[in-house]
C-alpha cells in the first residue's frame, strides 16, 4: 500500500484522538530516541564498512525533526519524511526518485537506497534492526508529523491540572478550541500543569506517557525529554545568593544543607542559605546578633499563594504556545514550541525559559530576610537572578 493512502486514513481519527497504538508508540521510541522497546541494540553506521555505533547518538529526529520535516544542518538537508513527501514522486536535490512503499521505506534506512534506488548521501546513517523493531519504526514512520496529540478535539484543549484547585484559565478559547481544565493526572490530555511542592510524580507520568508537563517544582537535576519546570535548580540558588551578597559590607557565608554551628558564626556574616538548608534549620539556634542578615532562598514564594501564581504562569506559557501553533497542533511541534519560550513574563513570577537544553524554567530565585524580632521571613529582596 502507499503511503499516501495511509497518511489519508488518519483523516478518519475520532474527534478525540486516542493517542497512538502500541506498536506507533514503539516506533516512535525508536524515531525519537533510537531506543528499542525490547531493549534490543539498534546500530548505525556512518561510513562504508565501519562499525556500527549505537543509534541512541543518531536517532532520526535529530536530523529530521521530531516531526519528520527535516532540519537543515552543516549544508545537507535531510530529506523530508513525512508521509506526505514520501508518498510521492520528488526530486531530492539533483535526482528524482519514484513514490515509496513500505519495502523501498525499509530499504532506505537500512541500505541507503531511495525509491529510485539512488544512493543515499552517507550522512544518512545505515541502520542495523530487527525485523519487529523496523515494523514498529514503519508503523510510526506512516503517521510521522500527523499524530494529533491527545487531549485535543475539534472545540477543546484538554489540560491536567494537579494540585492547584483555584486555577482558572484567563483566555477562555484559542482558535476555537475551549480550554477545558481537568483536575488529575489522566493520559487524555495535551499537557498536566502540577502546583504540588514536589512535581516529580507527575514529570514520571510525563515521560511514560509522551504527554508533556510543566511542574512548578523539582528535585531532579535532569528534568527529561517532556517534564518542563518552573522553578529555577539549587545551583541557580547558590549563584542568585551569591550575586545577592556581592557589594554587601558583610562577609558571606554560604550554607547549603543545615545551619549548624550557626551559633559561632563570625558577627560580620551575611548567612546566605539555600531553600535545603533553611528546610534543616531550627530557627531558635540563630543568634540575634544575625537579625535581618540571614537571606533564604526558595524556589518560588512560599505559600499556596506562590504555588498558585507559579501555575498560573504555566498556564498563560500555554495558552501563549497554543496561540502560536495555531490549529495544526501535533505533539512534536508542541514540544519544539514549548522549547523555545523565552524570558515570558507573569504578573507575580519571574521570566521563564525553556531551551533544548535546559528544562528548568527561570534562573531567578526568591529570596527572604529572616527578621528574627518576629522570627518571620519577609520578602525581600524577592526575585534575584544569579550571573
Ligand atoms: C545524521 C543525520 C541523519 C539521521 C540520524 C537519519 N537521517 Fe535519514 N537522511 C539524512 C540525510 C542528510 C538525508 C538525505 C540524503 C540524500 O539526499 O542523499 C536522509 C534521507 C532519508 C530518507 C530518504 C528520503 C527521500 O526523499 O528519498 C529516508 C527515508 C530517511 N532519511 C529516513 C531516516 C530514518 C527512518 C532514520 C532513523 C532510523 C534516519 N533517516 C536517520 C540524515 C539522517
Amino acid at each position: 500500500m502507499r503511503l499516501r493512502h495511509l497518511a489519508a486514513l488518519a483523516l478518519f481519527a475520532p474527534a478525540w484522538a486516542q493517542g497512538l497504538t502500541p506498536v506507533q508508540e514503539r516506533g516512535r521510541e525508536i524515531y525519537l530516541t533510537g531506543q528499542s522497546a525490547a531493549g534490543r541494540e539498534i546500530g548505525a553506521v556512518i561510513s562504508a564498512g565501519s562499525d556500527p555505533v549505537p543509534a541512541t547518538l543518531l536517532p532520526c529526529a535529530k536530523c529530521h525533526g521530531d516531526d519528520g520535516r527535516g532540519r537543515p544542518e552543516g549544508g545537507v538537508r535531510p530529506a523530508d519524511i513525512t508521509p506526505a513527501a514520501l508518498g510521492r514522486d520528488a526530486w531530492v536535490g539533483a535526482r528524482s526518485r519514484p513514490a515509496y512503499t513500505r519495502p523501498l521505506l525499509e530499504r532506505a534506512f537500512r541500505m541507503g537506497y531511495d525509491a529510485g534506488r539512488n544512493e543515499l548521501d552517507r550522512t544518512m546513517p545505515r541502520f542495523r534492526m530487527t525485523p519487529d523493531d523496523a515494523n514498529d519504526l514503519l508503523a510510526y514512520l506512516e503517521i510521522l508529523g500527523s499524530d494529533a496529540p491527545r487531549g485535543v478535539s475539534d472545540d477543546a484543549v484538554r489540560i491536567n491540572v494537579v494540585g492547584a484547585p483555584g486555577l482558572v484559565a484567563t483566555t477562555a478559547s484559542i482558535y476555537g478550541r475551549r480550554i477545558e481544565l481537568r483536575h488529575g493526572r489522566g493520559a487524555d490530555a495535551l499537557l498536566t500543569i502540577d502546583a504540588t511542592p514536589d512535581g516529580d510524580a507527575t514529570l514520571d507520568a510525563a515521560g511514560r506517557d509522551s504527554i508533556p508537563a510543566l511542574a512548578v517544582h523539582s528535585a531532579r537535576a535532569v528534568p527529561g525529554r517532556y517534564a518542563f519546570v518552573m522553578t529555577a535548580t539549587n545551583e541557580d540558588q547558590v549563584a542568585a545568593l551569591l550575586s545577592y551578597a556581592r557589594g554587601k559590607a558583610y562577609k558571606p557565608v554560604m550554607l547549603t544543607s543545615g545551619c549548624r554551628g550557626i551559633g559561632n558564626i563570625s558577627r560580620d556574616a551575611l548567612v546566605l542559605m539555600t531553600s535545603q538548608a533553611a528546610a534543616n534549620c531550627d530557627p531558635a539556634s540563630i543568634p540575634r546578633s544575625l537579625d535581618r542578615r540571614v537571606i533564604v532562598a526558595a524556589p518560588s514564594p512560599p505559600g499556596p499563594e506562590g504555588a498558585s501564581t507559579a501555575a498560573q504562569a504555566a498556564l498563560s506559557i500555554v495558552a501563549n504556545v497554543l496561540a502560536q501553533l495555531g490549529r495544526d497542533l501535533s505533539s512534536h511541534s508542541l514540544l519544539a514550541v514549548l522549547e523555545r519560550v523565552h524570558r515570558f513574563q507573569t504578573p507575580g513570577f519571574a521570566p521563564v525559559t525553556w531551551t533544548a537544553n535546559r528544562h528548568f524554567g527561570t534562573k531567578s530565585v526568591w529570596l527572604m530576610t529572616l527578621d528574627l524580632q518576629t522570627q518571620r521571613l519577609i520578602g525581600e529582596p524577592g526575585w534575584v537572578e544569579g550571573e
